[in-house]
């Protein structure tokens, strides 16, 4: 591929919003490298969507220890894109990575130990050929480690440099309330939670959205689009390349028929607003100020510029609210 430089339109193009209260401010869609970035992905196919990203106004960049498959290489892919693409726009991105489920063998490899975290951390930050990122997650609660191990471990990160801030991934609201008092404890502020929610996924409503609010920190969606179940691509069944055909994937093509009907009742709404239906998906979720960002992700260009253009459209009537309520609790 050719040499890049980024678009000098890049920052007319979508809001930044404040996380929580700190002094960071996010991008409204994040892009995500769960899939699409691996080993066996296409190498030039990631690098476009990651240019793509940056030209049109995405800061900000979220991996995992264990992103691939296999594990690690979309740490690695994404460092050589930096190197080779990124190098003069370091100060322009947010990178994130996260430690807390299965990486290696033997009793450090997973979980919440200070072991675990700090010698994880260590090792993304080979991987990506980086001296810190932004914000280093606690991927999952660790029902076995004192809160206050896995906490001292991200507050070491911290003033070692390795990160500048540091969240917490998949914490219930009770458990948000206690990650963020310890770590306030320790003088490392509480950046930001990412949790699963979307309209097939709304169990943060219950107690997380007030929470989030309470202690002053963001809230990072993930999965916005339910791994694709919300978008078009499953409204005539389950095609080629797809995530749920592919056999390495975490969406079941019993997931896809149970949410058949729905999905067509809920893509008419979406035509009737002039969107697609991954469009009203993620304005759906932005329409609550709780959320900072919504962290999609893409298998080309085409899906990150669709649903960037969700941002043109973020109001919703109150009986467009009620027939996607009425349509999701049936
Ligand atoms: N903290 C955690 O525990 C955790 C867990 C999971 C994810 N995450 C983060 O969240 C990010 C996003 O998760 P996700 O990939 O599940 O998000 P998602 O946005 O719900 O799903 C993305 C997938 O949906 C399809 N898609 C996206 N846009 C589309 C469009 N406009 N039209 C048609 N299909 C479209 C693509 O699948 P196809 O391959 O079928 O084209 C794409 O790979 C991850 O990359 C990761 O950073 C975090």
């Amino acid at each position: 591929m050719d040499c890049y430089k980024a678009s000098n339109n890049r920052y007319g193009k979508t809001e930044y919003k404040r996380c929580g209260i700190s002094g960071l401010r996010l991008p409204l869609l994040s892009l995500g490298l769960w899939h699409n970035f691996g080993g066996v992905d296409a190498f030039e196919n990631g690098r476009s969507i990651l240019r793509y990203a940056f030209d049109n106004g995405i800061t900000h960049f979220d991996l995992a220890n264990n992103y691939g498959p296999p594990p690690g290489s979309a740490e690695e892919n994404f460092g050589k894109i930096l190197k080779s693409d990124f190098k003069a726009y370091r100060d322009e991105m947010i990178i994130s990575t996260k430690a807390g489920y299965i990486m290696w063998n033997g009793p450090y490899g997973n979980w919440g130990s200070k072991k675990h975290l700090v010698a994880s951390l260590d090792q993304s930050l080979k991987r990506m050929g980086l001296d810190y990122v932004d914000i280093f997650y606690h991927h999952r609660p660790d029902p076995d480690t004192p809160i206050e191990e896995t906490m001292a471990a991200l507050d070491r990160i911290v003033r070692q440099g390795k990160a500048l801030y540091v969240g917490i991934s998949n914490y219930n609201a009770e458990e948000t309330i206690e990650a963020v008092k310890v770590l306030k404890q320790m003088g490392t502020p509480c950046l930001i939670n990412q949790i699963k929610y979307s309209m097939f996924e709304r169990w943060v409503e219950d107690a997380l959205l007030d929470a989030v609010e309470d202690a002053g920190i963001g809230l990072i969606a993930f999965s916005p689009l339910a791994q694709g179940l919300l978008t078009d691509k499953y409204l005539n069944g389950i095609p080629e390349n797809s995530r749920a055909a592919k056999s390495l994937g975490f969406l079941k093509e019993e997931q896809v028929i149970n949410a058949s009907a729905k999905i067509r009742e809920l893509n008419e709404i979406a035509v009737a607003r002039g969107q697609s239906l991954a469009q009203m998906a993620i304005a759906w979720l932005l329409k609550d100020k709780r959320i900072t960002s919504v962290l999609v992700g893409a298998s080309s260009v085409q899906q990150l510029e669709d649903n960037l253009a969700a941002t043109d459209y973020l109001t919703f009537s109150t009986e467009e609210l009620n027939e996607i309520d009425e349509i999701l609790n049936r």
